[in-house]
């Protein structure tokens, strides 16, 4: 550690890097301080006063930490050292899909050409940017098998609240509103959240024996009052519904659309299309399958594509192709409205579709082929120190169980997430599906290579002796990372916000 003088005069331990406390940005202001910028437009410098009228400005002062450059970037350099992230090492957090994202896409989402334009330029100046989104919403729509797609929802939450939108503007403009949505037990919390949000009721589909939906109970479940169900398929427990066609006849048959929850598109890539399985709308998390770091929560979009019978409800307005050949925007018929304030997080979008186009149709495919290669070998390796919940050939992730390590050693799935910490890897995904005892959810995506998925599985060998060796000392794990153990549920009910802290 080392001790400096904090700007403003305090005296304070600061630590270039290491275990210690570092300073939050406030506490580093001093009035008057800034950084530097260049000035690239051609607005005179000239006084606030004549530039905004005084009746269009905030009397009050804004509490905004005033910082050097200097200062700024060695805070948040420093604070980046104290992170685990996807540039650092393997990332296996199941669901989630923390694969490395090359830096041609962000190469190309850093060009000034697409991002110095402003999202509320008029369509003919920016026909470069509107061929962009078409070319995506088409390209995306061959990957699913669907019609038509929104590219503005900005997360895969936000699209799954447009798809339920959807799915009540398509049964009530046919005068049929209905009022369930089935979701089987195995789904992510977002799924019956935003089945909430969207108006609906939620009934639970259990899973059988094999971790797939239960076709019979499904079948019980169905009635002229259901919406549609929501799957995840690969469902959330990494295994491949293989009724697939029955589910989707049997929810047609009473009037219902299936919604295709594309959280694990990345496990089908050019192999199989939502789309010929039977869905009616599906969303995509770019910000997984394609390119675009996500950790930290965000950013992300969401695009959500439809069959042709859903298309002209898809909010807008849209970039489509004009007559001429001209791109413009435009708005779908019976369209439910925006999702999103511009057109989408566009570069993530950006990202996107020079992930798509790099990669080609056999290179997208090749993606989902090693993602699931990846997750057996992991599965197999781990079969004796972490048998999986359900042992068979799992698709791109697996869920494994520390359920053994729990009942000899008191040692649980948490423990061992935490001491993978301290092996230089991040933690799997943990507790989910909850239907799994002490889950551990491992996604190691295609990105990693046979080397770094063989020291994974022996970080993971290593930390399973520690309980059997030391089980009260893995409870604590981890003590070598700058932040050791925290009280999760304590940090979520007392939540001390950065202003709160600095005293603010
Ligand atoms: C299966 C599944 N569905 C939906 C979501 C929600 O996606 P997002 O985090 O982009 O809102 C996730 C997120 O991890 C997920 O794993």
């Amino acid at each position: 550690m080392r001790s400096q003088a904090l700007p403003g005069g305090r005296a304070a331990s600061a630590p270039i890097l290491g275990h210690d406390t570092e300073p939050t940005i406030f506490e580093m202001s001093v009035a008057g301080r800034s950084a530097f910028q260049l000035r690239t437009t051609g607005v005179p410098a000239t006084s606030l006063d004549e530039l905004v009228p005084s009746e269009h400005r905030n009397p009050e002062v804004i509490a905004l930490a005033e910082v050097s450059e200097r200062d700024l970037v060695g805070h948040f350099t420093r604070l980046s050292h104290r992170q685990f992230s996807v540039d650092l090492g393997a990332y296996p957090l199941g669901s989630c899909t923390m694969k490395y994202n090359p830096k041609f896409c962000d190469a190309i989402a850093a060009d000034p050409g697409l991002n110095s334009v402003h999202p509320g330029a008029p369509a003919e100046l920016v026909q470069g940017w509107l061929e962009l989104l078409v070319t995506l919403e088409e390209k995306l729509c061959v990957i699913t098998g669907m019609s038509a797609a929104t590219l503005q929802p900005a997360a895969g939450a936000a699209g799954e609240l447009t798809g339920l939108l959807l799915m009540r503007a398509y049964h009530e403009a046919n005068g049929d509103a209905r009022k369930r949505v089935l979701i089987p037990d195995s789904a992510h919390g977002t799924n019956p959240a935003s089945v909430t949000l969207g108006g609906y009721e939620v009934t639970t589909i259990p899973s059988n024996e094999r971790g797939l939906v239960d076709l019979e109970a499904l079948k019980a479940a169905l009635g002229p009052d259901v919406a549609g169900i929501m799957l995840t398929n690969p469902n959330t427990l990494g295994l491949f519904e293989e009724e697939i066609t029955e589910i989707a006849t049997a929810v047609h048959d009473v009037g219902g659309l299936l919604y295709y929850d594309g959280a694990n598109l990345n496990a089908i890539l050019g192999v199989v299309r939502p789309g010929d399985m039977g869905f009616d709308i599906v969303h995509m998390n770019l910000h997984k399958t394609f390119a675009t770091p996500h950790g930290g929560g965000g950013p992300g979009a969401g695009p959500v594509a439809v069959s042709a019978r859903l298309a002209d409800f898809l909010p807008g307005p849209k970039a489509t192709r004009g007559v001429g050949g001209a791109f413009e925007w435009s708005t779908p018929s019976s369209s439910i409205g925006r999702v999103h304030g511009w057109h989408g997080n566009a570069m993530v979008l950006a990202r996107a579709l020079a992930y798509i186009d790099v990669h080609g149709g056999d290179g997208l495919k090749r993606v989902a082929q090693h993602a699931v290669l990846n997750a057996n070998w992991l599965r197999h390796r781990l079969r004796d120190t972490l048998p999986a919940a359900y042992d068979r050939v799992c698709m791109h992730e697996c869920v494994l169980s520390a359920s053994n390590l729990k009942s000899k050693y008191g040692v649980r799935g948490l423990d061992v997430a935490k001491a993978l910490l301290e092996e230089g890897f991040h933690s799997p995904t943990v507790y989910f599906p909850l239907i799994v005892d002490e889950a551990l959810m491992f996604e190691p995506t295609e990105t990693e290579s046979l080397q770094t998925l063989e020291s994974l599985a022996e970080a993971i060998e290593r930390i399973a002796q520690r309980a059997i060796d030391d089980p009260e000392a893995l409870r604590h794990a981890p003590q070598s990372t700058p932040v050791s153990r925290v009280d999760e549920a304590r940090a979520a009910r007392h939540l001390i916000s950065t202003e709160d802290a600095a005293g603010r």
